[in-house]
Parts: structure tokens; sequence; C-alpha cells
């Protein structure tokens, strides 16, 4: 436990966090999305609980167009209003993902909004778009986004807890 994107360290086996937590980090690129993501498990391909901050969209700019992951997911909406495809999402409302499934586009509500998204795979994260013009328009962010994630797709060496056994 205890590895995330922000490498904050955990006391006393806890992290305590929020939204709000200036710790986070700004998404590459320009869309001003403050995030974490918090991995889940020695395996280098586990669970990864992703949450992120939206900022205000009041001219519904598309967020993402349509595409999938290679990975179910779940997203729960914490604050504010999300739109996948023709439905929109509110807080407290969730969307349980299979993978392979296209969905979108994606649009974030005139406030922003708040999500947790659950990635059953981490390498799943960033989206299979549908379009070859997305995948081009997307490749400087798909590129920034593997630096970044590269650190948490190694194996980790055995702890020496888990050695002892
Ligand atoms: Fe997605």
């Amino acid at each position: 436990m205890g590895m995330n994107l922000t490498m904050i360290k955990a006391i006393q086996g806890h992290i305590d966090s929020s939204f709000d937590d200036d710790r986070w980090m700004l998404a590459p690129g320009d869309s001003g999305i403050r995030l974490n993501f918090w991995f889940m498990g020695d395996d280098p391909d586990g669970p990864v609980v992703t949450c992120s901050v939206y900022p205000p969209n009041p001219d519904g700019k598309e967020n993402a167009p349509a595409h999938s992951h290679s990975s179910d997911t779940i997203r729960i909406v914490v604050e504010g209003r999300f739109k996948v495809g023709t439905k929109w999402y509110e807080a407290g409302e969730m969307r349980i993902q299979d993978a392979g499934r296209i969905y979108g586009p994606e649009v974030v509500g005139p406030d922003g909004c708040k999500q947790i998204i659950i990635f059953e795979k981490r390498s799943s994260i960033f989206p299979n778009y549908v379009k070859d013009e997305d995948t081009r328009a997307h490749a400087a962010g798909k590129e920034a986004f593997s630096k970044l994630m590269a650190p948490f797709n190694q194996p980790r060496a055995a702890s020496p807890a888990a050695v002892s056994r």
C-alpha cells in the first residue's frame, strides 16, 4: 500500500487525503484536471483507483471522444455532473463499464465534477480511441501519460515482511 502517482508517503501505514489535497497533480496537457491515482497491491498490473477533479465546463466541450478500455471500470460521480453518450450522471450515481465496450463521448458538467474511477488493470487507464484521428490527436497525451505511469508498471521487490513469512 501507499503507492500513488504523486508519491505521497504513508505514515504509520495509511494516507489521509481529499479531493482538495494540494499534493495531487495537474494532468499533462491543458485540461486543468487535478488528480491522483492510488495503486492497490503489489501486482504491477493490479487495480488502481483514480480520483479526479474536473474544472467547470460551461461551453459543454467534449472531454473525451468515443473509446474503450482494456479493463473493467467503475465510475462514481462524487460532485457535479458528467455525461457519457446521452446520459447525465449526477453526484452519487455510478457507471459500471465492461472492458472492451465502446462508450462516450464524455462531457463534464458546467460546474465541473469530482469522480472516482476504479480500473481493474492499471495498464488500461489510457483510452483505446475508436477513430484513428483521435488516436493521433491524443498521441502526445499518451506519451506523457506512459512516462508518468512507468514507475508503477514495474514489478516491486518483495518486502522484508513478505520474505519472512
Ligand atoms: Fe474512459
